[in-house]
């Protein structure tokens, strides 16, 4: 069993996703999820933007399909998900390989696999918050993940920038969740 370990925050070791997926994988790893890790980091190692050229390189989709358990931390930046992750599901979203088009609509194809996401966001985006209607980084992710048959699950670091204390219980109530979580 493989997990595939994903960050994408430009913040390195002041980021709370970091902390939380770094948290996360090593409490799967050993466990009946995962003997192998493979550590993919989009923010020192960028995927440039997609080009039709790039639809030749199945490298991301092929590690995506060697794993069974993928750890995604999630940064939200101006109410979505970062490029550097954008431009990494652009290469995992492929009509015939992930999904495909039939009798009864779209059927995602790529059933079975355990996808934790790691949101790290700086307000609060509950359904009664004022910013509610501009979330678009859990939304966007938990549709394009069930576009392609998988339920993602989340664990939630939120209003990271009200300030030092808020940030603090935020982190730790997340970290408090991946245990759980991975549990
Ligand atoms: C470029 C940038 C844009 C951001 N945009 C938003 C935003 O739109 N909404 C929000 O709630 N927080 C926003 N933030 C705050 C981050 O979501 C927050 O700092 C979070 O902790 C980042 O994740 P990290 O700690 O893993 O780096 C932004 C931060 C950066 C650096």
């Amino acid at each position: 069993m493989t997990i595939l370990h994903i960050d994408t925050s430009i913040n390195g070791e002041n980021s709370a996703s970091r902390q939380l997926t770094k948290s996360l994988v090593e409490q799967l790893k050993g466990s009946q999820w995962g003997e192998t890790v493979v550590y993919r980091d989009l923010a020192a190692n960028p995927l440039p933007h997609l080009t039709l050229d790039q639809f030749a390189d199945s490298s991301v989709l092929d590690e995506f399909f060697v794993a069974d358990t993928i750890v995604i931390g999630a940064p939200m930046y101006n109410f979505t998900l970062p490029t550097q992750l954008k431009a990494w599901i652009d290469r995992i979203v492929i009509a015939g390989k992930t999904f495909q088009y039939g009798a009864n609509g779209p059927e995602g194809l790529a059933k079975g696999k355990r996808v934790i996401i790691a949101l790290a966001r700086g307000g609060f985006y509950n359904d009664s918050s004022p910013a509610a209607s501009l979330e678009h980084l859990e939304t966007y992710l938990r549709g394009i993940f069930n576009f392609i048959g998988i339920e993602p699950e989340f664990v939630v670091a939120d209003g990271l920038s009200i300030g030092p204390e808020q940030r603090d219980s935020s982190i730790k109530q997340a970290l408090g969740d991946t245990v759980r979580l991975a549990a």
